[in-house]
Order: structure tokens, then sequence, then C-alpha cells
């Protein structure tokens, strides 16, 4: 497609979405609520969401907060403890509040220290999950303190994927923001019935981009950015039209005090620049024609759901994207924010 001024694809989804609570909750959501129809709602609050009824209550909040006429749909997730009950889970999915659970290994990430500390203790829950079709969806990092940051996801994908996918063999399985080839390489190897989310920020910055010209703390989330061969193998993957990828944001807003301190937390808020970048990668490499199969039809096909009657339109060129938003007294910063953005939306 040379030369592609615009171009029309089916509404999209964010098959991975942090939209947080309260007052954050209400100034991220119509950023997202602008770009995509349905979201995968993170449930790593505090306290997380582990049962049925804090999910219903945390929906109901999210579509409280939705701008007027906003027809933005929040797809629940539990978040898997320790002591997750099996029939909680199964409950939650039965009455259409939940769509999938999500597996943060305990200390993972932000919000993950009341998550998974051995995945032997939840082997009921995935045998029900297995049962009922109810995807699990995962942060795929060792804990391992030994581990490498760097290594901490190519790690966790050798050592603890295998006898997982084994030990159930009907269980679908997303592995969220992938940043490594070895990820990408063991998702394709299991296309059947695994998939992979993959963010824009991941597809624009290698590990080098953390560094560039001083530390730059906004560009910190977690799995870390990786080598430019993985980026680029990144590209790939997510504009290569393969069923197994689709479009996954982790927006992660953070007060920018929190980030821009001695020990910043990580996260990166790409919501409203986020299928801006997606396309300017796609334009890139070549593969517009391959977008709309990643943003908005390969998610709704891996979980079993209709894809959007909508449609949005992307063009070429300059919509000046804000720097960062207010957040009651805080700010929070935009990624690629403050400049124009390559591609725009409408
Ligand atoms: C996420 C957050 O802030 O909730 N942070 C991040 O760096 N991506 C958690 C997560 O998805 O790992
Ligand atoms: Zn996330």
């Amino acid at each position: 497609m040379p030369n592609t001024e615009h171009i029309t694809i089916r509404q999209p989804d964010d098959w991975h979405v942090h939209l947080r609570d309260g007052a954050m909750l209400r100034a991220v959501l119509p950023w997202t609520a602008a770009q995509f129809a349905r979201g995968i709602i993170m449930p790593n609050l505090t306290p997380p969401v582990t049962t049925a009824s804090a999910a219903a209550a945390y929906r109901d909040r999210i579509l409280a907060a939705r701008p007027e006429g906003s027809t933005f749909q929040p797809l629940m997730t539990c978040y898997l403890t320790d002591s997750t009950d099996p029939d909680e889970v199964e409950r939650g999915h039965a009455g259409g509040i939940w769509v999938a659970a999500k597996l943060y290994p305990a200390g993972a990430t932000t919000n993950a220290h009341h998550g998974v500390t051995d995945l032997a203790r939840i082997r009921a829950v995935l045998e029900r999950m297995e049962r009922i079709g109810m995807p699990l969806l995962i942060h795929g990092e060792t804990t391992d303190p030994e581990v490498d940051i760097f290594d901490r996801e190519a790690v966790f994908v050798e050592r603890i994927l295998p006898p997982l996918l084994k030990a159930h063999p009907g269980l679908k399985v997303v592995l969220e923001h992938v940043t490594t080839i070895e990820a990408a390489d063991f998702v394709r190897a299991h296309a059947s019935r695994m998939a992979a989310t993959i963010t824009p920020h991941h597809l624009l910055i290698n590990r080098t981009s953390l560094f560039q010209g001083g530390i730059r703390p906004h560009l910190y989330c977690l799995p870390i950015a990786k080598r430019e061969r993985h980026r680029l193998a990144l590209r790939k993957a997510a504009t290569g039209g393969e069923a197994c990828f689709f479009l996954g944001t982790d927006t992660a807003p953070h007060p920018a005090g929190a980030k821009e301190t001695a020990c910043g937390c990580a996260g990166c808020f790409v919501g409203p620049t986020a299928l801006q970048c997606y396309t300017q990668v796609f334009d890139e490499e070549g593969a517009l024609d391959k977008l709309e199969l990643f943003a908005s039809r390969n998610g709704p096909n891996f979980y079993g759901l209709p894809i959007n009657e909508g449609t949005l339109t992307l063009r070429r060129g300059n919509t000046r994207m804000p720097e960062e938003i207010a957040v009651g007294g805080d700010r929070v910063v935009v990624f690629r924010g403050g400049g124009e953005t390559a591609w725009s939306i409408g």
C-alpha cells in the first residue's frame, strides 16, 4: 500500500489495559475509550480484584466513568492468588462478570505482591479454567532474583511455560506484552492454543532508549525493553498477520512523581497515542494492510467474541498530542506525547 494517506479498519480493542480507579480512572478512561471499543481490564488495583463481586463493582465504576455517549465495554479479569477458589472463578465466568484470569508471579511487577508464589498452588483453578474454556493471561517473567532483569521473560518461557502447557493441555493462554524473540517464537509454536499481546512502546523503543542522553523514567516498564534485535522481531510478529499476535497497549499510568524519583515504578502511559504509534509501525513496515488483523480481528477471534461492527479511520500526519495530562493535583506523562504523531485518528 504505497503512500496510503488514510486507512479505515474495524473498530479496534485493547486486550491489555490498566485503567486504575478513582480520579486516575476518570482521567485516563476517555483516552482509551476514544480509540477502543472494548478493553481487557487488568485487575492489579490495591487491593487486587480477586472476587467476582469486586470485579462487578469495578466494572460499574468504569462504566460510570465513561465520557458522555461512550459505549466502551470493559472486559473484566480475575487476579489469581495462592488462595483463589476455583468455584469463585467459575461463578464469575458463568455469571458474565469476568472473561479471563490474570497470573502475576508474586512480586513480578506493579501490585503483584499478592500474586501466585508457586503454580502448584493454583492447579485446581487452572484445571477448572481449562474445563470451562476461560483463558489464562500471564505476566511472563521469572521472579528468581538471581536472573538478570533482561533475561526474566526468556527464562520464564523456557522454564515455566512448557510444564504449564503440558499439565493443562486444554488451557488457552495469552502471554502478555511479549518483549523477546524467545517469547514470540514460543507463542508461534503453540498458536493453536496460545496468543500474545504486543505493546506500542515495545515496537518503538529498545533498551538503549531507556538511557538516551540520560535516564528516562517514563520509558521504564515491565517487562523492560530489550535489545534492538528483539524489537525488530516484535515488529515482524505484530505486522506479519499471524493470528496469534494482537494488540494490547499495557497502558499503565502512574503519577509523574512516582516515576521521576530515586526508585521509580514501572509502567508507560500510552493510552492517548497507542493507535497512532501502532499505525506508524505498520506503515514503516509496509504492512498497513495487516493493521486490522492485529488491532481488530485476531483478538476477538482468540477470545471467541464478535468483531466490532463500527470502523475507525487513521490519517497520515500531524496531530499534536498532550505531553501530559492532569490528575487531581498531579500529572501523568504521555508516551510519545508533546509532539506530533505521524498518524492521527479520524
Ligand atoms: C504495570 C502497572 O503499572 O500496573 N506496569 C508495567 O510496567 N507494565 C503492570 C504490568 O503490566 O506489568
Ligand atoms: Zn500490564
